[in-house]
Parts: C-alpha cells; sequence; structure tokens
C-alpha cells in the first residue's frame, strides 16, 4: 500500500511534529494494565526524537470526556523521556511545542476532552494542526474514526503515516492475499458488525471459523437451544449465513449454570438454565490439524468469555497457532489481552494493535484514516 511515510522524510529537525498515537489503554486505579499499543508507538518516537523533531504526542482514552492520559504519559516515561503537558487543549500548545528542544517530545490532555473531535469539527481540527508543523498518524488502532485528529488535522498539515502505522497496513494486507490453504478464525461477540467479514472471507479462505459468542447467534438462528447465552443485536434465522456448510463452528461448549456448575457438552445439549461460556477441547481437536498444514491464519475475537476466566481454549488455540510455521496475523484487544500472558507475541507473523479497526481493514481494505493520509495536504 503506497503511503507517504514519516521515515522517507529526512528535514524533522527543529520542525514540530504532531503525532496522534493509539493511546486508549485499559487503566485501574490510575496504572496501565497493558502497555501493548504503547510499546507500538515507540519506534516512531525514537525515529522523531534522532531526528531532531519537537514532538508532540495526542490521543483519547476511553470514551468519557473527563478522562485524562495523564497515566498514559507517565507509563510511556519508562521507555522514553516524554513530559506531560495537560490541561486544556488551547493555541498554547502550539507555543509550547516550539519551545521544546529539537528531540524532545510532550503529551497533551485527552482529544475527546473536547466535542469537536468525535465531531470532526473543522475549527478544531485546525486548532490542532497548530501544534504541529507536520503530522504523523501513527494511531491504526483508531483510523476507523473520522474524528478531527485522525481526517480532520490532515487536510491542514502534510501528513505522513508513523512506522507501526504503515506496518499495520503491510502486515494486514497479507490477509487478502492467503497462501493456500489459510484458515480464518473469527470470534468474541457482535455479530452485526462481523457479518460483513465472515461473507467476505468465508468465500476466499479454505477454511473459515466461528466461535465466541459469534457461534450463539448461529446456533440460535438453526433453532438450537442456547439457554441464556449471550447474543447479538441482529436475527439471523432467515440469513443464508446460518446454514453456510463451509463455516466451521465449535463442536463442543463449555457450559455453567447460576452456581457455576460448569461442563462441556454440545453444542445441541445446552439447558436453559445454562450460559455457554467457551469452546471445548473437541473444538481444538477439530482446529489443530487445520492449523497446523495452513500456511495463512487470520484470527480476531477470543474463543471464549476470557474475562470472566473462560480463557482455556482460547489460549490452546493461541498456542498451536504459535507452534505452526503459518504467517499469523493476529489482532482485537480481547485476543491480545488472552494470549499476553502465554509469553507468545514474537512467535507470531504479526500481532495488530486494532480492534475494530482491524475488522473494518479487512472488511473494506482501507480506513478513514488511511484515506485521510493519501489525500493530505
Ligand atoms: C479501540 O480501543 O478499539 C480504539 O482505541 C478505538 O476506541 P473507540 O472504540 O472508543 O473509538
Amino acid at each position: 500500500m503506497e503511503l507517504p511515510r514519516i521515515t522517507d522524510n529526512t528535514e524533522l529537525r527543529g520542525k514540530r511534529v504532531l503525532v496522534r498515537a493509539s493511546l486508549n489503554v485499559p487503566i485501574e486505579n490510575g496504572v496501565v494494565q497493558n502497555a501493548f499499543r504503547l510499546e507500538s508507538v515507540l519506534p516512531t518516537l525514537r525515529f522523531l526524537r534522532e531526528a531532531g523533531a519537537r514532538t508532540v504526542v495526542m490521543g483519547h482514552i476511553g470514551r468519557d470526556p473527563k478522562e485524562t492520559l495523564e497515566p498514559v504519559c507517565a507509563a510511556l516515561e519508562k521507555d522514553i523521556h516524554i513530559a506531560w503537558h495537560g490541561g486544556p487543549l488551547t493555541g498554547a500548545i502550539a507555543a509550547a511545542a516550539e519551545a521544546l528542544a529539537d528531540g524532545d517530545m510532550m503529551m497533551v490532555e485527552n482529544v475527546r476532552s473536547a466535542p469537536g473531535e468525535t465531531e470532526n469539527d473543522e475549527a478544531f481540527a485546525k486548532l490542532l494542526a497548530s501544534f504541529g508543523d507536520i503530522y504523523v498518524n501513527d494511531a491504526f488502532a483508531d483510523s476507523h474514526r473520522a474524528h478531527a485528529s485522525i481526517v480532520g488535522v490532515p487536510r491542514f498539515l502534510p501528513s505522513y503515516a508513523g512506522i507501526t502505522f504503515a506496518k499495520e497496513c503491510e502486515e494486514l494486507g497479507k490477509a487478502f492475499e492467503p497462501q493456500t490453504p489459510s484458515l480464518f478464525l473469527l470470534g468474541g461477540a457482535k455479530f452485526e458488525t462481523k457479518l460483513p467479514l465472515i461473507e467476505r472471507f468465508a468465500g476466499f479462505y479454505t477454511h473459515a471459523f466461528v466461535g465466541g459468542a459469534l457461534a450463539n447467534d448461529i446456533w440460535k438462528a438453526q433453532g438450537l437451544r442456547i439457554g441464556r447465552s449471550k447474543v447479538s443485536d441482529i436475527d439471523l434465522s432467515g440469513a443464508p449465513l446460518a446454514r453456510d456448510e463451509r463455516l466451521l463452528l465449535p463442536t463442543d461448549v463449555t457450559v455453567a449454570d447460576e452456581r457455576a456448575n460448569a461442563r462441556i457438552t454440545t453444542p445441541d445439549d445446552v439447558r436453559d438454565d445454562e450460559i455457554i461460556y467457551d469452546a471445548g477441547p473437541k473444538t481444538v481437536a477439530m482446529l489443530a490439524p487445520l492449523i497446523a498444514e495452513a500456511k495463512t491464519i487470520v484470527w480476531n475475537g477470543p474463543l471464549g468469555y476470557f474475562e470472566g476466566g473462560y480463557d482455556a481454549y482460547t489460549k490452546e488455540c493461541a498456542t498451536l497457532i504459535a507452534k505452526s510455521a503459518a504467517h499469523s496475523i493476529i489482532g482485537g484487544g480481547d485476543t491480545v489481552s488472552a494470549i499476553e500472558p502465554l509469553g507468545l507475541n514474537d512467535r507470531f507473523g504479526f500481532v495488530s494493535t486494532g480492534g475494530g479497526a482491524m475488522l473494518v481493514f479487512l472488511e473494506k481494505g482501507t480506513l478513514p484514516g488511511i484515506d485521510a493520509l493519501r489525500g493530505s495536504k
């Protein structure tokens, strides 16, 4: 994918570079719980420091405009020297950026603290653009949002892809040209957002597996009783996909009742008082040879309710993929959180920072943030 890249820019000394980063990380009691996204922006920040740029880092955290990025800055500070410049986003930041020494950097407050961000308000985009002479998008995970800091700023500044952003586009682009045999695995919830993706990939991957809560929607549409299991806001009863024989589904499930009595059974044997929480060992045994023979594997979304401790089969699946010779492309915030404790990230072909952004990219082949860079000033 042809993109203007910041690494092709050789004249950065003394320039103010405004970086949009993926800073939306889980925080508990003021402490960042998972730094994967922060680690992913370090190559771009180190490059800018070496090049002598005066860097302003911006991003969002959560959905509440009152949330602050201060703990995120503190977490990033452990890996690279970066000053916190809190407070409202005003024109004073432009002068503060000018006053930075060459190679220094600072982080400003949550861009969603201002309503103009999500509304992609032009005046707000111009204000953000005044913080830099050059814009860099290294926030692939947020680039499915047509917000001011993603698509507005490139209208006013020369704009480039950051190092991780460019890598995401390149690596996820490989999913469109899978080597045969190929395997597509989709889990998690929210069928409504994943339906077009399943339709697309079931058509050209050798095997397509749908697990997690997504499988509940299919079983429900097929008339199976799924007890009190989680379902999406979509009714698949008339959809051809619910009976599409190309789709592989879990062959066994882990269920539990209100008293947390868990058992493993088949999908057609779920009692009315039970909830399906995970796949089972036979499902992983079914997937094992497909994983072993695959040359390309794309996986987004856990196989079970991992936040509630039902992570066994997601982890088994991850371990098989890590051992396989396939080029594997893995993403989704939940998937990455579920498998990170295994310490296997460097055994996968590529781990995406994107959750929703990965899904939209795989469905459409582009994102609003990519289009904005291509059409930038
Ligand atoms: C994500 O976490 O998927 C991205 O940071 C986007 O966040 P959002 O869903 O709040 O826009």
